[in-house]
This record gives C-alpha cells, structure tokens and sequence, in this order.
C-alpha cells in the first residue's frame, strides 16, 4: 500500500474535522471547539516542534486555503467564510510565521544592491541541499520503479497543481515592468492561451497517464506528507496576503531556480521505465521555461524591488529559504517513505 493509498481518517475534534463539520453542518457547535484548538495546536506545532501537532496544523491551514480559493460553483467548495474560521485560521498561520521570521530573520545578512542580491540569491538556491544533489535524484533517475515515480509525483499535487494560481494572486497592485514579467508567467501557466497547453492540464494529463486520481488534492488530503502540505500553505500563505508579498517573490523565485535540474533527473527515470516524451510533457515544459522565468523574475521582479526598497529585501530572502528548506524536508521524507 502507497502513502496516497493511505486513508486516515481525520477525527472531527481535530481541526481540519472540525471545520469541515462546520461545512456540513453550520448549526452545530464545531466552531466554539476551533479557536481554543486552534490555539493549542499552534503551539505545540510551532512552539513545542510537536510534528503531530504541526501535522494537524498545516492539514487544517491546506483545508481552508485550498477550499477557500474556489468558487462557490465548484463542486468541491465549501463556505470557510465564516470570521471564526478565518480567524482561527489566522492565528495558525501567524504562529507558523512568527516562529520561521525569528529564526531566519535572526543573524541574517544579505547583500542590498540588485546586482549582489541577485548573486547571492542565485548561489544559495544553487548550493542548497535539497538540489539536483540531494540523493533522492540519483535514486529518482536510476532506480525508482513506476510506483515510486507515481508515489512522489502523486505528493508533489497541492502545491504544483496550484502553481498557475498562487501566481495569480500576486497580480494584484503591481504594475509596470514587474507586472510585465508576473504576467508573462501567468500566461506561460495558461499555456499561450491554449486550454490543452496549460501547465494545469498537463499535469493532470500527466497524473492520468501514471495513474493518480485528479481530485486527491481536495478529496483525500489526509494522505499527504505533512512536508508537501507545508509546502503548499506556504505559498498559499504569502500569495494571498499582500503584506507577504516579499516572501512570496523569493520562493517564486527559488522554486523557478531549482527546479529544471530537479526535473531532468525524473525525467531521466520515467523515460527508464517506459514513458514517451509526450506523457511528460508537463516536466519537459518546466525544464525549459523555468530556466528563462528564474532570469526574468530576478532582472524584471526582484532587482527593481531591491533597487528601491533594499529595506524589504530581508523578507525576499526568508521566503526563500523558507521554501528551500521546505523542499529539503520533502526530499528527506520521499528518501525515508518511498526510496
Ligand atoms: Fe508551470
Ligand atoms: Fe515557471
């Protein structure tokens, strides 16, 4: 049995339960329970270092974040509107911020011109350890069978199958060239404008043709890492609210960096166990485009930033190491659960 095959099923006390009981039944008492849990799960996630506790917290934040960002006609949406719940949610997600600003904020030195800013950006991505170095690749690329391939792909769905989005929602109030270059980024998501084409669609081509269900992402969260759940709130959380903005340009910006030599390596091992070019498509897209946004976004999004407001650079910086160390714990954890 595979992780993604894995249904544990989420307890109505804890909160991820708890909310979805409010979305089933808003007359019940669900919501009294949520804000005191809330706030004991915060703890103990992100004071205490608690994984269970962290488990329960990043499941909860993805129950709402990814349910919040539908629409009400979609048949998975449910109404998380409710000031409690955005509150609680709050709360969560501060704590989780606080404790991860203290400790890469602290001691912290980055260079403040555009041009050094942009070296040293580039240098930590490219040296850090969950890189086309970490052996999870080499064991990707050269051994892994098809359900190991599928397994990890099949973990990689909150965060990747959102991206098009998360990057939509940084649109807003940035204009100029900055806008250009989001835009351009966006479009690319949005295939050039052809449904088949976008990075969407290829994905959940892809997901079909290996053989995981489109919907997991929604339907049956529980089996996923409490390390790619993380992953995803993290984008979801400094996407979607502007006073993260910051934040969120660095892990764009990291994520745009690493991942084309990320990918050759899988495609290295899906090709050694029987895929064609064209089931990967969605990888083989990302190897080339991803190369040309990691340089737009440095020279057209965070070097005009860094040109007139070094003072935020700080923040530019801790979303990206946020994101690098967040996907250094995904690739310990594939190596632990799937290699
Ligand atoms: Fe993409
Ligand atoms: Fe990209």
């Amino acid at each position: 049995m595979t992780q993604m095959d894995v249904k544990i099923e989420a307890g109505t006390t804890d909160l991820a339960g708890l909310v979805r009981s409010y979305a089933a039944d808003p007359s019940g008492d669900a919501l009294r329970e949520l804000g005191r849990r809330a706030d004991e799960v915060s703890v103990g996630a992100f004071g205490d270092g608690d994984p269970a506790a962290e488990l329960e917290a990043q499941r909860f934040l993805y129950e709402v974040y990814a349910h919040r960002i539908l629409p009400p006609w979609s048949p998975h949406w449910r109404n998380y509107t409710h000031p409690a719940i955005v509150d609680a949610h709050r709360r969560v997600g501060d704590a989780w911020l606080s404790r991860d600003r203290a400790g890469y904020g602290a001691g912290l030195e980055i260079p403040t011109t555009p041009e050094a800013f942009g070296r040293w950006a580039t240098e930590v991505c490219q040296t850090h350890a969950s890189g086309v170095t970490h052996p999870l690749f080499d064991f990707l690329a050269e051994r892994a069978t098809f359900a190991q391939l599928r397994d990890f792909l099949g973990q990689e769905t909150p965060f990747d199958i959102h991206f098009g989005d998360l990057v939509a929602l940084l649109l807003p109030g940035i204009h100029g060239g900055q806008k250009i270059e989001l835009a351009g980024n966006f479009w690319d998501e949005m295939g050039n404008g052809q449904l088949a084409g976008t990075h969407r669609q290829l994905r959940l081509d892809m997901m079909e043709r290996v053989g995981i269900p489109a919907e997991d992402y929604l339907s049956n969260v529980d089996g996923y890492w409490l390390e790619e759940l993380r992953m995803a709130n993290m984008y979801f959380q400094t996407s979607s609210d502007r006073s993260l903005a910051p934040q969120s340009i660095g892990m764009l910006q990291a994520t745009e960096l690493v991942v084309p030599g990320r990918l050759e390596r899988q495609i290295e091992g899906w090709r050694r166990v029987g895929l064609t070019e064209g089931d990967m498509h969605y990888l083989l897209e990302h190897v080339t485009v991803d190369v040309e946004h990691a340089e737009g976004w440095l020279n057209h999004v965070i070097a005009p930033l860094a040109a007139t407001r070094p003072d935020l650079l700080p923040e530019v910086a801790i979303g990206i190491l946020r994101r690098l160390d967040c996907a250094l714990a995904v690739c310990d954890r594939a190596m632990h659960d799937i290699a």
